[in-house]
């Protein structure tokens, strides 16, 4: 068990030694434990079936990590059962329990934060930082949610009456089976935060976390588990390819989903369900192409460095990275210039090393996507950094900047989830929130001026759902629950509601009137 230290991703910029310390231990108490396999969990109850996929690390494609079972048709079918048999009793379970049960989850999920940051670096490539935030913000999502329900003494209501012989109340109920289908960047956060919010509003739950990321899939099953998460409410399916996501998604005993990933397939879920016999919610948060407007009237200093963070973090594989910089022309070489000699100073390498700030990008397929828009900014624009491939056994990519590309250039509007920001010039600010709002995509912007009436312009303007001003941690990224509610606008986001938000539990109930008469 961990020694308790509160984390969070503006506490993660202090040094601490005691911290490096403990994720040092964690990371080799990982490497000793590879190469296990690990089963599903299906209504509390483990289960193998048989065949095998094997993780490796994308610092090391040597390095395997474990081997996860390759989940059936019929094995997400039984995960759906076992979840709809558990939710009368999870349903009638009094919310002050459910609370308390998952309030323990999120207390082990911090004990635990060390063996599962030291997971997540392998396993992503997150540096220490950005995966012990990952963890905790996985807990601290849990308990946001937990006090939700607290605040609002459970959601039940009670309303006026006509009469004094009338008794009349809203309240908010589950709506039973909800599916809970997370991305690789964030494996703790976006599949904890969900599947928490489902079960505390009472709902059970099915998830498939990203054939890349099943082993913090797996750690996060054994925190419900050992929290006291009765059999049934939630189930662990793994699958090596389409066939166990695509069953929850087909399945019409699914009551609700909650969907992280790309534009493409949250509209394909979005879709099915509509076709669908009855209406069903829907939650999906499909990335973004995130913004940055520099002004004249900017700190360059606060701009180069929030700009640098926020593209390269994670290697910019973060739904909030910022990929566009538009800066006013009279800035713009100082601007670039200040941002340049940030990136020449990232050390890229194993990001379980304290020096490595950079790691490496998840897989093959995305390694090989990096190749290919380089390639195209190498033809049509000017690559003022990076743009390379490393020569090492893992994923390994320049941090790359690029300016001079056309304006009509389809890179300007494509999210590549890559270390990969384009940059812009203009002269009128409103040109640059134009192009700025150009996009299908509407997650989160970021602007940087110390002009009041310019910031007042930009706030009331820009179309997305998470903005940050004049920030150094991050132009457009670090959102954390309870102080930034993290959703997005236009098609970066179906519920027009965020996570970590006053506003976010809700969307796992349905509301009931109920009126009784003396
Ligand atoms: C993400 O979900 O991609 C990142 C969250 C954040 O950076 O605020």
């Amino acid at each position: 068990m961990s020694e308790k230290i509160k984390v969070t991703y503006s506490t993660l910029a202090s040094p601490n030694p005691k911290l490096d310390l403990l994720y040092d231990e964690a990371v080799q108490r990982t490497k000793a434990n590879f190469g296990q396999t690990f089963p599903l969990f299906i209504n509390g109850e483990e289960r193998s079936v048989g065949t095998t996929f094997t993780k490796v690390s994308p610092i090391d494609t040597d390095l395997v990590m474990g081997h996860f079972q390759k989940g059936s048709e019929q094995d997400a079918l039984d995960a759906i059962a076992a979840a709809r048999a558990a939710f009368d009793g999870w349903r009638k379970t009094p919310w002050q329990d459910r609370v308390a049960i998952l309030r323990k989850a999120a207390d082990l999920i911090s004990d635990r934060l060390f063996d599962m940051g030291a997971v997540m670096s392998f396993e992503v490539g997150k540096n220490r930082l950005e995966a012990l935030g990952d963890v905790e913000e996985t807990a601290d999502l849990i308990r946001y949610y937990c006090d939700q329900m607290e605040t609002n003494d459970g959601f039940a209501v009670t309303l006026k009456s006509e009469t004094q012989r009338h008794h009349n109340r809203s309240v908010l109920k589950p709506y039973g089976v909800w599916a809970v289908i997370s991305p690789f960047n964030f494996p703790g956060a976006l599949a904890g935060g969900p599947s928490g919010g489902a079960m505390v509003a009472g709902n059970t739950v099915v998830f498939k976390p990203a054939t890349d990321t099943p082993y913090t899939g797996w750690l996060l099953t054994t925190c419900f588990r050992d929290a006291g998460v009765p059999a049934g409410v939630f189930n662990f399916v793994t699958g090596g390819g389409r066939t166990v996501g695509q069953t929850i998604i087909d399945s019409d005993d699914v009551d609700g989903i909650t969907f992280t990933g790309s534009y493409d397939v949250g509209m394909h879920i979005i879709r099915t369900f509509a076709g669908s016999p009855l209406p069903r919610p829907v939650i999906a948060e499909m990335g973004g192409k995130n913004p940055t407007i520099v002004s004249k009237k900017a700190d360059l200093d606060k701009a180069a460095v929030g700009v640098m963070r926020s593209a390269f973090g994670l290697q910019g594989q973060k739904c909030s990275a910022c990929s566009r910089v538009y800066v006013h022309q009279g800035v713009k070489d100082e601007f670039e210039r200040k941002l340049l000699e940030l990136t020449e100073r990232i050390n890229v390498g194993d990001p379980t090393q304290k020096e490595n700030w950079m790691g490496p990008i998840i897989n093959k397929g995305v390694y090989e996507d990096y190749q290919k828009f380089t390639g195209e900014l190498h033809r049509d624009g000017n690559v003022l950094y990076g743009g390379k491939v490393l020569d090492r056994k893992g994923y390994f990519v320049m941090p790359t900047i690029a300016n001079d590309l056309p304006e009509d250039h389809h890179l300007w509007k494509l999210e590549m989830f890559l270390p990969i920001v384009t940059v812009a010039s203009f002269d009128d600010l409103d040109d640059a929130m134009a192009k700025a709002n150009d996009v299908e995509y509407g997650l989160t912007a970021g602007f940087y001026s110390e002009d009041e009436d310019e910031i007042e312009w930009f706030l009331d303007n820009i179309e997305a759902g998470v903005l940050y001003v004049n920030r150094e941690t991050g132009a457009t990224t670090g959102a954390w629950p309870g102080y930034q509610a993290f959703g997005g606008w236009k098609g970066s986001g179906s519920t027009g509601k965020a996570g970590g938000s006053l506003y976010y539990v809700q969307q796992y109930m349905h509301e009931q009137s109920q009126t009784v008469v003396d």
